[in-house]
């Protein structure tokens, strides 16, 4: 039974402290809470009952206002608290609740992770740990002191700053007190105790307060943090720098354990990682691991404004904090290193994962008007496209404007829990502009699609532009609006450089940009020259562009468009209609030569970035391709049509490949700074290709480059290179990889990886045997996600296997792990959104292991919101 965002109403008592009390035990940790309440003025059910979120405790004993409250005055089930009869005036209620955090393999809650007690409370956690309402919209301010064992647990955190911290005479334990003077809701909460090391270091804020920094890891992992901590300090910079945000406690601690859900938790004054995105030094750490870190580090960090200091007035408004924080970090990101990479490999990223989901039975707008599990809609939309829609909005106002809303956000909102509508009011309001219909993209699913069509009349020198945008019904929507639609635009001349944009009845564009408003709508600009469009420039705007470009065209730009963005789009166009033409046999060896020849002359290029050209020869990938194709999908020939593409493309460029490999060669020792990220990125591309091109001579170069790695990039990008074709050298590798690593954990998680992406028949049945393998554990995120997703995203025709097995392997997973950690679980499920893109058979294959699924009586909430929207579709 769905929660719908039309059903939102206040809470009859608010919450003004929580004083916490932690008694921890493995088995029966005591939790005793002491709440100050008052009747809400803006609740409109007067003298309702208190009725409390609760999961998993057992309540020990209720006090109000210092009265024991009697069995008869109170009712406790499954999931809630509920006492009839509150004053109508301020109270205190005292409530003593017992749980296990050792029998949490649910990850949510209070659990131990490495022997450590560790929390994570978003979305719904809390409730977990004592009864609560446990919904964002209540803020209260929480003192916490903790008790444990001081050899289990030598380390006592909890969020806001330390107050006081000591031994209790006479026994083997000691406490600690936390005091957080910032109101926040539940999902906000942590704690974190056990036998940690850490490392520390301090940051000067602009106004000149010292903030003490703390990184705490597993012991022995010490040597591990210099770079979560760097990033830490570049992190707290930039956000004063560029948004004017100074950070507000004594100290700023983050934890990193082995077992978590997802990356990370931005819990006031505390978060908690998982390690995976906090442990780097050149040995185990890969280049993208180092640039995830950064990221994932400042993402966290720049939540302590957009996501904490102003909250969520409820979980459908998700998106206002994740989808803000994610631009955020993107920003950050494209300030700290190259804009136009980061930008592109953030478009990757969103045709990866949210495209699919906005084209399937999961469809849902960035702000959902329903759901039956929260922990489903942490999605690629939500956070993705949520941050495409802030993007769009500077876009619309500018940079200007852009900073004096979010400063109007903070100021306005600081201390609240607020909506979407709130945050949209402020941007239209320090711009002037008018952003009603712009909204429209919060509330509507689906990616919509924008049709281009150029005409210039020479007699004229007129360049007509026609427009029309569409989107596809999606599942509970069927009607769609037209959307306010910001395209970056330029007009480019036979010589290669833009010309001006002289828009009839507007004149010249001070900004090289349109807005498509209307359903269908036409642009006519004066000018000398036919030119090439190009548009959607910075992919302005997240939606899938279909330009009626020819292949000159389409080969002009991937040369001459001055928009770097748009430069590498056109090559992925390109690419595409070649895979697509070798998917239907209609490919000819002039389109691929001429293909091949406009990439020589990039790569020939000395002043092109190297992460630019590494991102020109990477094709579309499978999954893009089965969506150009819409239906009737046969993922072995998709599979097989790309990779004879790439083997012509390396055989064409043979030479150039064998330059790359000679000038990338790097003796020194591994830095992770751009430029060195961006050579490996190229290197480790062009050795893909050579092993396409040349089995023989690519194997042979994929081993000796990872005999004589010695950074776990280049190990990784050998391997990566070996998995793609079914030889007898990879399994060598493989367990030359798992040997060398084993005792390494992080590491048998790209072991796994790698597995999972291994290429060619059998690979499903590896998969499952994997899983027995002792050094996968199903209690673990990160060893299902590294071989189960890992199979999914990585290895697309193997998961498609006509046969079925992909899916059975995948099914089995989900049945096996919903009963463990229906998150994960639920997580794995989506593996089945695009399955109706497949034709006939893999359709029929799929739907049976859904329907398997279906049939398991005790199926968690998660799974089965999941699997019946795609089942049923
Ligand atoms: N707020 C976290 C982040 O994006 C994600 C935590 C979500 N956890 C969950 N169980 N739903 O940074
Ligand atoms: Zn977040």
């Amino acid at each position: 039974q769905p929660i719908h965002l039309a059903d939102y109403t206040p809470v009859p008592y608010l919450i003004d402290s929580v004083a916490l009390d932690f008694r921890l035990d493995p088995q029966e940790t005591r939790v005793t809470a002491r709440l100050s309440l008052r009747p809400n003025p803006a609740s409109r059910e007067q003298g309702a009952a208190l009725v409390f979120d609760g999961e998993r405790i057992t309540l020990q004993s209720l006090v109000l206002d210092g009265v024991a409250l009697q069995p008869g005055q109170y009712h406790a089930d499954e999931q809630s608290l509920t006492i009839a009869n509150v004053p109508q005036a301020p109270f205190t209620l005292e409530v003593v609740t017992t749980c296990n955090p050792a029998a949490n393999t649910e990850l949510s809650g209070l659990y131990l992770s490495g022997g450590v007690f560790c929390t994570q409370c978003e979305a719904e956690g809390f409730r977990r740990i004592t009864y609560f309402y446990d919904r964002p919209d209540v803020m209260a301010r929480y003192t916490v002191r903790i008790e444990a064992e001081r050899e289990q647990a030598p380390i006592l955190l909890s969020n806001g700053n330390p107050r006081e911290r000591d031994v209790i005479g006479g026994t083997t334990r000691h406490f600690a007190v936390w005091d957080d003077p910032f109101p926040k809701p539940s999902y906000l909460f942590a704690l974190v105790a056990g036998d940690l090391g850490a490392v520390h270091d301090g940051f000067t804020t602009m106004s000149g307060r010292t903030v003490e920094l703390g990184i705490y890891v597993l012991k022995g992992n010490e040597g591990r943090c210099a770079w979560a901590m760097e990033s830490l300090k570049q992190s707290m910079r930039w956000d004063e720098r560029r948004f004017g945000r100074e950070y507000d406690l004594d100290v700023f601690n983050i934890v990193a354990v082995p077992d978590f859900n997802m990356g990370a938790m931005e819990n006031k004054g505390l978060n908690v990682f998982n390690d995976k995105y906090i442990l780097a030094n050149p040995e185990t750490a890969t280049d993208l691991d180092y640039v995830n870190i950064e990221a994932i580090i400042a993402h966290e960090y720049f939540h302590n404004w957009t996501g904490n200091r102003i909250t969520c007035r409820d979980w459908f408004q998700l998106c206002l904090k994740e989808g803000l924080t994610v631009f955020r970090d993107q920003e950050f990101t494209s300030d700290l290193r190259s804009r136009a990479v980061k930008r592109i490999t953030d478009v990757k990223t969103l045709r990866a994962r949210q495209f699919p989901e906005d084209n399937g039975p999961l469809a849902h707008p960035p702000r959902p008007d329903a759901y039956i599990e929260i922990n489903n809609f942490y999605t690629p939309t939500v956070y993705e496209k949520g941050a495409e829609i802030c993007r769009m909005m500077l876009t619309l106002i500018g940079e200007q404007a852009f900073r004096k809303a979010m400063d109007l956000y903070f100021d306005r909102h600081d201390g609240e829990a607020a909506t979407v509508e709130q945050f949209v009011a402020c941007m239209a309001e320090a711009s002037g502009r008018d952003l009603t219909q712009f909204f429209t993209w919060y509330s509507q699913a689906g990616t919509p699609a924008v049709k281009a069509e150029g005409h210039y009349d020479a007699a004229k020198k007129q360049y007509t532009l026609t427009l029309e945008q569409q989107v596809k019904p999606t599942p509970g929507q069927l009607e769609k609006q037209a959307l306010h639609i910001p395209l970056g635009i330029g007009l480019i001349g036979p010589d290669g450089t833009d010309m001006p944009l002289d828009l009839e009845g507007v004149g010249t564009l001070n900004t090289p940009l349109i807005e498509l408003t209307e359903p269908r709508q036409s642009f006519r600009f004066n000018v000398a020259q036919r030119p090439v469009l190009s548009l959607n420039r910075g992919f302005s705007a997240p939606v899938k562009l279909e330009a009626d470009l020819s292949t000159a065209d389409e080969l002009f730009l991937m040369g001459h468009d001055g928009d770097s963005f748009n430069r590498w789009e056109a090559g992925q166009r390109l690419g595409r209609r070649l895979v697509l033409d070798a998917y239907h046999g209609t490919a000819t060896e002039a389109g691929v030569a001429a293909y091949a020849a406009a990439l020589k002359k990039i790569i020939d290029d000395p002043a092109v970035d190297d992460a630019f050209k590494a991102l020109m020869l990477m094709l579309p990938t499978e999954s893009e391709i089965a969506a150009a194709l819409g239906a009737e999908v046969d993922t072995d020939r998709v599979h097989a049509a790309r990779d004879g593409l790439r083997t012509a493309i390396a055989r064409q460029l043979a030479r150039e490949l064998d330059a790359i490999w000679q000038r990338t060669d790097e003796p020194g020792p591994y830095r992770p700074d751009p430029a060195s990220t961006a050579r490996r990125a190229l290197r480790q591309t062009a050795l893909a290709l050579m092993v396409m091109g040349d089995r023989t001579d690519g194997i042979a170069r994929a081993l000796a480059e990872f005999e004589a790695a010695h950074n776990m990039s280049a190990e990784m990008g050998a391997l990566a290179a070996l998995v793609q074709v079914d030889c007898p050298e990879r399994e060598t590798a493989l367990e030359r990889f798992h040997a060398r690593h084993a005792h390494e954990h992080l590491l048998v998680d790209k072991w796994l990886m790698l597995n999972a992406q291994a290429q060619g028949p059998g690979a499903a049945a590896r998969i499952a045997r994997l899983t027995t393998h002792p050094d996968f554990r199903w209690t673990t995120p990160n060893k299902v996600y590294a071989l189960l997703s890992g199979f999914v995203g990585g290895n697309p025709a193997g998961f498609n296997a006509e046969d079925g097995s992909g899916y059975k392997v995948i099914a089995d997973a989900i049945l096996r792990l919903d009963p463990i950690n229906p998150q994960v679980a639920s997580r794995l499920a989506t593996s089945f959104r695009s399955c109706k893109l497949l034709n006939s058979s893999r359709k029929t294959a799929a739907q049976a292991e859904l329907e398997r699924i279906l049939a398991e009586p005790s199926l968690s909430r998660d799974v089965f919101e999941i699997v019946s929207k795609i089942a049923t579709s």
